[in-house]
């Protein structure tokens, strides 16, 4: 039974809005398409950097540091140059509280050096 956060209220988000919660040190994006809520791991799987600070668009967000595309409600990776996807969170909604399950796979985060962290 996956255990979910309450990390935000409905009405925080404007339709095509995009922003980041942090849950259990985990930076997640929670963003509103037509009346729909998505959550995915706020981490590029190219390198380091916060999809949220990108451009957001229909169903796909740009990463803000070389432009690879994601498709926010599967987290599958549109563009080069990440061909990875980013994994995609849980959401439900209650009494107009939006609740996040993570989900257990997380990006390896890249260093810009190349590393691993
Ligand atoms: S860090 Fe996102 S595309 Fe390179």
């Amino acid at each position: 039974m996956p255990e979910f956060h309450k990390i935000a209220r409905v009405d925080e988000l404007a339709p095509g809005e995009v922003k980041q919660y942090q849950v259990e040190d985990r930076p997640v994006a929670l963003c509103s398409v037509d009346g729909e809520l998505y959550a995915f791991e706020d981490i590029c799987t190219h390198q380091f950097a916060y999809l949220s600070e990108g451009e957001f668009k229909g169903h796909q967000i740009k990463c803000p540091l070389h432009g690879a595309k994601f498709d926010v409600r599967s987290g599958k990776a549109l563009s080069l140059p990440a061909v990875k996807p980013v994994p995609v969170h849980t959401v439900k909604v209650e009494d107009g509280n939006v609740y996040v399950a993570l989900n257990p796979k997380r990006v390896k985060v890249v260093s810009r050096r190349g590393g691993r962290r």
